[in-house]
């Protein structure tokens, strides 16, 4: 008799910081943070876009740092803080970048723009008073399919100019 076996994958707990949260989740070591997020946490702010790296809808940060949640394995996030939309503001305190884009109307249909605003923040939180090149190519990795660029740019740059403004008061 010949037996076969269903290769299960490991379930895993694995506890990281969300949105100034400690959360432990329990999935597949190589489920993306996409679905962690979206799927076990409810965060549904962060999108699904491409799947496969590609268009930046999926953007949160991880200590810090930029990254396309759909292709960040569960396994890699242990002990790691992330911050998602939800994380930046709310609709009663909105963060100073999400009042600027609401100002310019920097946006169309709105599916980009949890990415964007995330890639943004991490730009602002390294570069108070970034050129309209630094902010274009810190947005590289994120794809607007409305063609909003015009002015995601100047509410980046007008959000950019209230939180210095903010800061030296
Ligand atoms: S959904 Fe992650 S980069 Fe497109
Ligand atoms: S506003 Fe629609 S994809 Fe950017």
């Amino acid at each position: 008799m010949v037996a076969f076996s269903v290769s299960e994958k490991p379930m895993q707990a694995t506890t990281l910081n969300v949105n100034g949260s400690a959360v432990s989740v329990t999935a597949d070591a190589d489920t993306p943070l996409l679905d962690v997020l979206r799927n076990h946490l409810g965060l549904v702010g962060t999108k699904f876009g491409c799947g496969a790296e590609q268009c930046g809808s999926c953007m949160v940060l991880v200590d810090g740092k930029p990254e396309k949640s759909c292709g960040t394995a569960l396994s890699t996030m242990a002990g790691k803080a992330v911050l998602t939309i939800e994380g930046l503001g709310t609709p009663e305190h909105p963060h100073k970048l999400q009042q600027a884009f609401l100002d310019e109307q920097a946006g169309q249909c709105g599916y980009c723009l949890s990415g964007i605003l995330i890639s943004a923040k991490a730009l602002l939180d390294k570069n108070p008073s970034p050129s309209r090149r630094e902010i274009a190519a810190a947005l590289d990795d994120n794809i607007c399919r409305c063609g909003s660029h015009p002015r995601i740019l100047r509410a980046i740059e007008r959000a950019a100019l209230s939180m210095r403004e903010g800061a030296a008061r």
